[in-house]
């Protein structure tokens, strides 16, 4: 039989490690639920610069939704069930948000992930996000999936030792993420953004991260 389907000249995932899964454009279809879903939660959770636990402003502004939020001050990195701005919990994981990240965890390889936490990271021309490791949560089974939108970035994508050599991956509006498995502890961090107006999103890149953090 020969195959029609349209998908098939799509973009096509792409395996960059054994358990590390790029999704080309896998939220393109549905970027406007999606960025419906995320305007009250920037209105319940406004973007903010946290400090790290040296005192210093995080160049990244970051808020949060979902049952636990990924927060940092003098004390360290950790997850918590309330946003430190407001004192109440942080805006519920939409459902349009969730179903995504099971949708494209389960294409590289890791059915049944329901996260319960949703890093929002917004970055503005300029900003970097300096090599580090996702160790904040309880389960290391579970992958971490990667949502971008707005200005391209590229990605950088590390191994299991800091000073592992590094490949570069760009990213693009719509393009979904997913590292887990032997690579869920790979080093990994974000080169400045170029300067830039994306004809939706403007000048700013938005990266959500979905994770499993609590038991
Ligand atoms: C992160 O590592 O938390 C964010 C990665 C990204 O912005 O692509
Ligand atoms: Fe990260």
């Amino acid at each position: 039989m020969i195959q029609s389907d349209l998908d098939l000249f799509g973009p096509q995932p792409q395996r960059l490690a054994s358990h590390t899964v790029l999704l080309p454009g896998f939220a393109l279809g549905e970027i406007e639920p999606l960025l419906d879903a995320l305007r009250p939660v920037l209105r319940a959770a406004p973007f903010r610069h946290m400090r790290t636990p040296g005192g210093l402003h995080m160049a990244v502004a970051l808020t949060n939704c979902g049952a636990l939020g990924w927060v940092s001050d003098e004390h360290g990195y950790r997850y918590s069930a309330t946003d430190p701005l407001s004192g109440r919990p942080w805006p519920a994981l939409p459902p349009v948000i969730l179903s995504l990240a099971t949708r494209a965890a389960a294409m590289a390889g890791f059915e049944g992930f329901v996260p319960d936490a949703c890093l929002v990271n917004h970055y503005l021309p300029g900003t970097r996000l300096s090599l580090h490791q996702d160790r904040n949560e309880q389960d290391f089974s579970q992958p971490i999936v990667s949502l971008s939108l707005g200005l391209p970035a590229v990605f950088l994508l590390g191994g299991l030792q800091r000073a592992d050599k590094t490949q570069r991956v760009p990213l693009s509006h719509g393009d979904v993420l997913i590292w887990g498995g032997e690579d869920r502890l790979r080093f990994h961090g974000v080169q400045p953004i170029k300067p830039g107006v994306h004809p939706r999103m403007g000048e700013r890149r938005i990266n959500l991260t979905l994770r499993k953090a609590g038991s």
